[in-house]
């Protein structure tokens, strides 16, 4: 199937995204501000539903959709089971990228950066404040192993709700939550005429080659930022210059 007429009209020039139009210049500020935004409107069913991409140790991606449980300063949480696939590449990789996509507002968040399992006291605070049926769930499905049918699936299910009727639902060992520490997040909104905005906060590494080619500094960030300065960088394409005009990638 042809996919290529397939196209939508974004906004108009008058509704640029540029620095001044920042709610702030602290990244978790900005990704804040667009995720209310995102939450609120009517039109995005799961403002939460990010992309997860992590990689295997031997380099190849894989990705699949999950939820953003909290997010601050410090990083992005969200919760697995820990010998998913994602679990084993994050064991072995322990960087990855996510990406939300808020169709309706024409906008895109992608972070990057390296991701911890979070403390046994945290995973365990946060599955029993799940309902029960969800952390049932959680110990019936052993993520990313096949199974003979969905039929095995029920059954354990109703063994399992049997089970804990009256108790808690222990937290398997094998599930928990990480968190994300960015360390870089680009903001994207989408335009008519594909003229689209990106703003970019990277954190720099110590030691870090100076910016190379497709980037320049727009300013230093903070030291208020994840607490380590951020510089938010703008990207353009200097080879052609039809892509000189701002943000297009
Ligand atoms: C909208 C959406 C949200 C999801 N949220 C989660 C989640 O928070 N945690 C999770 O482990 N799986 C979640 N899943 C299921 C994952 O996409 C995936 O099927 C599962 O985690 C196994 O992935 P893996 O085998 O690549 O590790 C979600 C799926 C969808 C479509």
């Amino acid at each position: 199937m042809d996919l290529g007429p397939l196209r939508k009209g974004y906004r108009g020039d008058e509704e640029a995204f540029e620095e001044r139009h920042l709610s702030s210049r602290h990244p978790i500020e900005q990704f804040a501000a667009w995720f209310t935004e995102a939450a609120r409107c009517p039109a995005v069913g799961e403002a939460n539903a990010m992309c997860l991409a992590t990689c295997s140790g031997d380099g190849r991606p894989s990705a699949r959709m999950v939820l953003l449980k909290g997010f601050g300063c410090d990083g992005f949480r969200f919760f697995t089971n820990y010998e998913s696939r994602k679990g084993r590449e994050l064991d072995a990789n322990p960087f990855a990228s996510v990406v939300f996509y808020w169709e309706p507002l024409h906008r895109q968040v992608r972070i990057e950066g390296s991701v911890k399992r979070l403390s046994e006291e945290e995973s365990e605070q946060y599955f029993h404040s799940r309902p029960k049926g969800s952390q049932i769930g959680a110990v019936v499905s052993r993520q990313s192993t096949v199974i003979p049918d969905r039929e095995y699936l029920r059954k354990k299910n109703a063994e399992l709700e049997e089970q804990y009727r009256d108790t808690a639902v222990p937290k398997p060992s094998y599930w928990g939550g990480y968190i994300l520490q960015p360390e870089v997040m680009e903001f994207w909104q989408g335009q008519t005429n594909r003229l689209h905005d990106r703003i970019v906060f990277r954190r720099p590494r110590d030691g870090a080659a100076p910016l190379g080619q497709m980037a320049h500094q727009a300013l230093l960030y903070s030291q208020r930022a994840l607490g380590r300065p951020h510089e938010r960088l703008s990207f353009r394409n200097k080879k052609n210059p039809e892509d000189q005009q701002k943000g297009r990638l």
